[in-house]
């Protein structure tokens, strides 16, 4: 999730510097293609951390 947030935070970056508007569009589509990936492994791990968190019957 790090990982996915850097990323978010680096085409911001790159769309603050960037002049061209098609660019813009591109590096825009991008940086929300990563807050998915971030909400994504978000979901992911909290179901995860119900697997984890069930009784275990043996
Ligand atoms: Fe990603």
């Amino acid at each position: 999730m790090a990982a996915e947030e850097k990323a978010r935070a680096t085409y911001e970056w790159l769309i603050n510097l960037s002049d061209d508007p098609d660019v813009t569009d591109a590096l825009r589509f991008l940086r929300q293609r990563e807050v998915v990936h971030f909400q994504r492994f978000g979901e992911t791990l909290n179901l995860v951390h119900d697997y984890l968190d069930r009784k275990k019957y043996y």
